[in-house]
């Protein structure tokens, strides 16, 4: 859907996330003609630069994490007369007057707040003092939103002292990659999986969020908040929304959110026995957590598995098991439909369990595998295995394969189209953080230590034991 000239200030312009991603991001949209011309992105930051400072940070960025299309140097000089620089002052005046002067009345304007949490009030207030913000202002916001309830509440409500609901858009990047899209076309545009999508059918549902890397160069942060608050309270979680929830009734940002919420607010607390808390080892190739974390006492956990139970109707009785870590085997994402076995087999001989297993792979390879059992070809009888009806999206879409957009570029674009589906509302994040709270304040007065796993491996061993005990078995974590 074609935009129309724009404004986008990015308050920590000159910052890592804007650096790696926002502006290569917007500058593979403008190759693509997604990004109209007349459009304007401003960076805003502590720096003393000046626009052309800015341009030459930016060119360098593009060219470091820009892919191969950093390459196209004609489109790449276009791209850099959008940009242009102010130096500002946060919590003083410094700036504010100069950026009143930049940004237009009369286009869509994006704040997008690549700032700490903290700085939210304060830039909120000066654009609404300085006469800079409007009805046609949007604030883009990203995590981490809050670090429990209380603090998530206070966001919001300092957000909403400024902007109303509908011009805040909270970027969960998970929601903008295309297979976690894609569930939502798998599950409401065929017929075959949803007359099955319940506990008649479904046995249990595996989520695993796998990766390799440490947390090396950003223990500060990390080791402050651990697997629970930086993975699952949002990137999990919206997961496990969108392969739980009820169908909305539209594709629009309130039915789905609606949806969203629902399943939020029946997730069960989690019993102390069914969470396994785990902190990588040091390894022939790496630190350990505590080194990296730079905190030779932390606590904090690096993996977290977890058997969780929504309370309704579709899904009485049927375990969502979760698992997220750092320095795992493999980058691997991948949700799994495990369905139940069939109550009588007519195959005589045949004492095998067949399953199907539908996996939803996230990242990488994305795509789709449905294990499906046959005849064993030849002529040895009825026998029966199992095989996968492969559908790997890059060997399924062949020629049509659209160049796939990151998942910021296309957020940010749905800022601009004023599409809120793929962000999340105030109310879901406070759900989220409602659901959370407890089973930290509980591990942390059970003075809960992390197992140590090896860097490399899957995770703890009693993670396996948590699905061993329900003699069930995780998906291995493969690349
Ligand atoms: C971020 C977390 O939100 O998501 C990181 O803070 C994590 O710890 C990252 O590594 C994972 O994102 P992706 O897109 O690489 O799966």
């Amino acid at each position: 859907i074609p935009v129309d000239p724009f404004d986008l200030v990015i308050f920590g312009g000159t910052g890592d996330l804007a650096r790696r991603k926002i502006l290569p991001g917007l500058f593979r949209r403008y190759r693509s003609g997604q990004m109209p011309d007349g459009s304007r992105i401003i960076g805003a930051a502590r720096s003393d630069l000046d626009g052309a400072g800015y341009r030459k940070m930016i060119a360098d960025a593009i060219a470091e994490f820009g892919g191969d299309e950093a390459g196209d140097q004609d489109c790449l000089s276009k791209f850099l007369t959008c940009l242009d620089y102010v130096p500002i002052d946060a919590k003083g005046t410094g700036g504010w007057s100069e950026l009143a002067q930049l940004v237009r009345k009369d286009v869509v304007q994006a704040f997008y707040f690549s700032v700490a949490p903290s700085l939210f009030g304060d830039l909120a207030e000066r654009l609404h003092t300085n006469g800079i913000a409007s009805a046609n202002s949007r604030i883009v916001v990203e995590k981490p939103f809050g670090r429990d309830l209380e603090s998530a509440r206070a966001l919001n409500r300092t957000l909403a002292t400024h902007f109303d609901e509908s011009q805040i858009y909270r970027i969960d990047h998970y929601l903008g990659k295309e297979t976690v899209q894609n569930l939502m076309a798998v599950r409401f545009g065929n017929v075959l999986f949803e007359p099955l999508w319940n506990n008649h059918y479904v046995d249990h549902i595996q989520i695993t969020v796998a990766e390799t890397v440490s947390v090396a160069g950003r223990g500060a942060y990390y080791d402050r908040s651990g697997a629970m608050r930086d993975m699952v309270q949002n990137h999990l979680m919206q997961l496990l929304c969108l392969i739980a929830m009820e169908p909305p009734s539209q594709f629009g940002a309130d039915a789905v959110r609606d949806e969203k919420l629902k399943v939020i607010r029946a997730l069960q607390p989690v019993d102390a026995h069914h969470i396994v808390r785990g902190q990588y080892d040091a390894g022939p190739d790496g630190k350990s957590y505590r080194e990296d974390a730079e905190n030779p006492r932390s606590f904090t956990e690096s993996f977290i598995a977890m058997k969780c139970h929504i309370a309704n109707w579709r899904w009485a009785d049927v375990p969502f098991y979760l698992r997220t870590g750092k320095r795992l085997k493999a980058r691997s994402s991948e949700i799994t439909v495990v369905f139940k076995d069939l109550g009588h087999s007519i195959f005589e001989g045949d004492e095998a369990r067949h399953r199907n297993i539908l996996s939803i792979r996230l990242q990488p390879n994305e795509g789709m595998d449905l294990q499906v059992t046959i005849k064993e070809p030849g002529p040895g009888g009825m026998r029966l295995i199992d095989v996968p009806l492969d559908m790997t999206f890059a060997d399924a879409l062949g020629d049509k394969e659209v160049e796939v957009a990151d998942a910021y570029e296309r957020l940010i674009m749905d800022v601009i189209r004023g599409n809120q589906t793929l962000f999340m509302r105030g109310d879901e994040v406070e759900a989220a953080w409602r659901w959370t709270d407890p089973l930290i304040e509980g591990w942390e007065a059970r003075n809960d230590v992390p197992k140590l796993y090896d860097a490399g491996s899957a995770g703890p061993e009693d993670a396996m034991m948590l699905m061993h005990r329900d003699n069930r078995r995780w998906r291995d974590i493969k690349a």
